[in-house]
């Protein structure tokens, strides 16, 4: 058995928390890798919308074994919020949820630290989700970090005061004004680390490769997307951890050579919540269209996020990294309606037409090259099989199965698990 692995190919929201509900029958376990609750992961089913930070999106089959791997970055007090609105869904998590001990802590210090830091940046702030996200990875790589196993030590909680004190300082060198009240931030965190310690905590790695000679299929659900990634991704305009396929076997203890399919998430177009460059970004009317069709707010923070056409060059670069060998292509049903679909296929480049994604991607060294195709004009939304889709919307899809040279086996129509053609 393989560990099949779900990415996301943009800058985020792709859709990953719907296709992975949709494909947990198919798993007896899925996997959180990387990232914490700067992720939102929306899955809708029953009439009923659930928005998972931290769990994986598998929690609401019956079966299946959800695990915060190791990559994971835990939030208690955010984890607790998920757990709390669970148990009113009468979902019994307590059987099929476990974490990893060597995730770590995001501590109330980590995200005064992400505050503090993004005041201090002004204009040139990341747009981060303020979670704590990258003072967490810092320290982790820093090995000055709080990991889920440590809650076990005796010691703990020394260790946690020095730290949170070293981040005091730290966070009075960025000179910024950030209100708090410390220690009712630490009542609600050791709170919520005592719901945490319900959960069972397992040593993953050897959980999963253990599942792995049990001939246990697993899914990796991974968050944010690859031009987030640390190394890859639009940098410094990017998140704390590696989203991209490698990201899985550190995030897990997974070795290659067990990794199965990759599928590939993106939308249709392209969005983006945050700071950083987005050559095919639209301000005119039709990105505003793709804006309020899409319902694009983002799932974590409520901001809007921005809009703009399919970026090949960019989404190829995405399919290369992670090694994608299937694709699925979200919220088709958000292009319904535009005379012409856009395609960025190349980017101008100091005076040159290239078609690979350069060091450097802000507007002033960028701006895309457009393929035009045949818009569509049926409503998408009640269509459940291939053939029923509209000859344009398969122009497309050919276009791009072309240029990747990677199959497109699903395509989703809206938001419901009911919503998504096979193909
Ligand atoms: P994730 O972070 O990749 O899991 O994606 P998010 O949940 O943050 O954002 C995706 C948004 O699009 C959510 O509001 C989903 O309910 C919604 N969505 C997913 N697939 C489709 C689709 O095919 N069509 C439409 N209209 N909405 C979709
Ligand atoms: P999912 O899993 C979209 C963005 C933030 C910011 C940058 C860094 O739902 O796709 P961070 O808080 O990680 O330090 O923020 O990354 N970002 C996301 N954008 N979807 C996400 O997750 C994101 N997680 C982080 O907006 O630009
Ligand atoms: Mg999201």
């Amino acid at each position: 058995m393989a560990v099949d692995l779900l990415l996301g190919l943009q800058w985020g929201d792709e859709g990953k928390g719907k296709i992975v509900d949709v494909l947990t029958s198919n798993y007896n376990i899925i996997a959180r890798f990387q990232g914490g609750p700067n992720a939102g992961h929306t899955l809708v089913f029953d009439g009923m919308k659930h928005v998972l930070h931290t769990i994986p999106s598998g929690i609401f089959h019956e079966d299946a074994i959800n695990l915060v791997g190791n990559g994971v970055v835990i939030d208690p007090v955010i984890f607790n919020k998920e757990l709390e609105k669970l148990e009113l869904q009468n979902v019994d998590y307590r059987k099929k949820l476990k974490i990893s001990r060597k995730a770590h802590l995001i501590l109330p210090t980590h995200r005064l630290l992400d505050a503090a830091s993004e005041a201090a940046k002004g204009k040139a702030k990341i747009g981060s989700t303020l979670k704590g996200i990258g003072p967490t990875y810092m320290d982790k790589t820093g090995r000055n970090g709080i990991r889920v196993g440590d809650l076990e030590l005796e010691d703990w909680k020394t260790r946690y005061r020095n730290l949170a004190n070293k981040h005091e300082a730290m966070i009075g060198f960025h000179n910024v004004d950030i209100q708090y009240d410390l220690a009712e931030l630490e009542e609600a965190f050791f709170k919520a680390i005592d719901v945490l310690k319900t959960i069972p905590f397992i040593d993953s790695e050897d959980f999963i490769f253990k599942a792995l000679e049990d001939d246990h299929s697993i899914l990796a659900e991974g968050a944010q997307g690859s031009l987030l990634d640390i190394d890859f991704g639009t940098y410094p305009y990017v998140t704390s951890s590696n989203t991209t396929a490698a990201g899985a076997c550190i995030g897990l203890g997974v070795a290659p050579s067990k990794i199965g399919d990759v599928f590939g998430i993106f939308k249709a177009y392209t969005t983006r919540v945050g700071s950083g460059p987005f050559p095919t970004e639209l301000f005119d009317e039709d990105g505003e269209t793709m804006g309020r069709v899409g319902h694009e707010f983002g799932a974590t923070t409520g901001r809007p996020r921005r809009c703009g056409w399919l970026d090949l060059v960019a989404l190829k670069y995405a399919c290369q990294i992670n090694g994608v060998t299937q694709l699925m292509m979200m919220k088709a049903d958000v292009l319904s309606g535009f005379k012409t679909i856009k395609v960025c296929t190349a980017y101008n480049y100091k005076g040159d037409v290239i078609t690979h994604l350069p060091f450097n991607i802000e507007a002033h060294n960028v701006s895309p090259v457009y393929t035009e195709l045949k818009g569509w004009k049926a409503d998408l939304t009640g269509m459940t099989k291939a053939d029923e889709l509209p000859s344009e919307l398969l122009d497309y899809i050919d276009f791009l199965e072309n240029a990747l040279n990677i199959p497109i086996k699903i395509v989703s129509v809206g938001p419901d698990r009911e919503q998504t053609v096979f193909r």
